[in-house]
């Protein structure tokens, strides 16, 4: 007893002064001239060390401080601390818990797959969150999602993932516009559901599309009863789920086909973005990169969920999570296939890694499930 006691004063004592060299050499520390004109650092300091299964430290930030001015230089942490992570979570005012992760987390894979949901209004499971705790988005309550990466990092996969989700739901209409001609594919078996355009034999079939939606959103406005500020979603009147794979690619397409039909894929999606919440439109735009060029500013702050997979660049990360900690964002620049950081409303930003669903899978989950009551699919125009 008296042996385990002194172990863990030893243990506190190397990790308490390992914090204070670590933490006193970035950001979160600050230089000061004291009254005797001498030089101080001031740094967060550890008012108590917890070992149990994880090695938590107990910290007291500086005055003003904030729990995120410490989680913007968790990485640094992190290394000066001899481990894989550090996470920063607020306790009470000017108190946080550290927690020092041995092994990222999020490197096992996590092959379990999300179970299908009997409503599109359940939450559906995005992935793993750090804590080992599922991470989902209710289209119920959310507007738009994007999923940004470049290519292999795990986007097609973390969408089969979601979408083999709302293969028996009876309230959802899933849609939309797939040049890849893969991930919307299964869904085109499904009469039950929206039509789905793949491919590139027929650019213009995109966009007739996309026109189509915006008139049944108009529609779908006009009958909203008065004294509501948005339709009940139900059986009656489905979640319009409108996939858009690759949308770049399907830009690009447009564009060398004819200007005209670049421009009008632009303005109708603006509008699904702009107008569709309340219209039980639900938008999951997928792209390598959230620019300007491809999705405006406006748009982009239409998406309530926003992931990012593995980009290439700080500037990249910031295009989708403002504000994100430069060592954060770097670090992402190297995630593996699947992990992904999340900006939500109500959260801070979060990683996680989605369940690694196959192709076949996917397609087996689609395909193999069948509505007899669902609602008619209608024609694009
Ligand atoms: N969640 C995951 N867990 C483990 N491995 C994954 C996961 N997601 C993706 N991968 C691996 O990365 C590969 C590429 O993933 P995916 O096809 O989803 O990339 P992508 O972002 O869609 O790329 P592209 O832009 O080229 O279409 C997968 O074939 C798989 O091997
Ligand atoms: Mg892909």
């Amino acid at each position: 007893m008296r042996r385990r006691r002194t172990e863990h004063e030893l243990a506190t004592t190397v990790l308490v002064d390992r914090w204070r060299q670590t933490v006193e050499g970035t950001e979160a520390s600050r230089d000061i001239t004291n009254g005797a004109g001498i030089s101080v650092t001031l740094a967060p300091v550890v008012e108590r060390v917890e070992l149990t299964d994880e090695i938590v430290l107990h910290v007291r930030l500086l005055p003003g401080q904030l729990p995120d001015d410490l989680a913007a230089v968790a990485p640094r942490l992190a290394e000066g601390m001899g481990v894989a992570a550090c996470r920063v979570v607020s306790v009470r005012p000017g108190r946080v818990r550290v927690t020092l992760l041995l092994c990222d987390p999020l490197m096992t894979e996590n092959g379990a797959l999300s179970r299908p949901v009997r409503s599109a209004l359940e939450p559906l499971v995005l992935g793993t969150g750090e804590d080992g705790t599922a991470v989902s988005v209710a289209l119920g309550a959310s507007a738009h999602l994007i999923l940004a990466g470049s290519t292999g990092s795990g986007k097609s996969v973390g969408s089969y993932g979601l979408l083999s989700q709302l293969a028996v739901a009876e309230d959802v209409r899933v849609t939309g516009s797939d040049v890849s001609g893969l991930l919307l594919a299964p869904w085109s078996k499904r009469p039950d559901h929206g039509d789905v355009v793949l491919g590139t034999a027929d650019p213009a079939a995109h966009v007739a599309l996309f026109e189509h939606l915006v008139r049944e959103m108009d529609h779908r406005i006009t009958e909203i009863p008065a004294g509501r500020d948005a339709v009940a979603l139900g059986t009656e009147v489905p979640i319009l789920f409108v996939v858009v794979e690759e949308y770049a690619g399907l830009l690009r397409l447009l564009d060398v086909t004819d200007k005209g039909l670049g421009k009008r894929a632009r303005s109708a999606l603006a509008r699904l973005l702009a107008e569709g919440r309340k219209a039980g439109v639900r938008v999951l735009l997928i792209v390598q990169r959230a620019e300007a060029a491809i999705i405006g500013a406006y748009e982009r702050s239409q998406a309530s969920h926003r992931l990012s997979y593995r980009v290439d660049n700080r500037a990249s990360v910031e295009l989708l999570h403002p504000g994100a900690a430069p060592a954060v964002a770097d670090q992402h620049t190297v995630a593996t296939p699947g992990i992904a950081l999340l900006s939500a409303p109500g959260m801070p930003l979060t990683r996680l890694r989605s369940p690694l669903c196959t192709y076949a899978q996917y397609c087996d989950a689609v395909t193999a499930a069948t509505r007899s009551d669902g609602p008619e699919s209608g024609p694009a125009a």
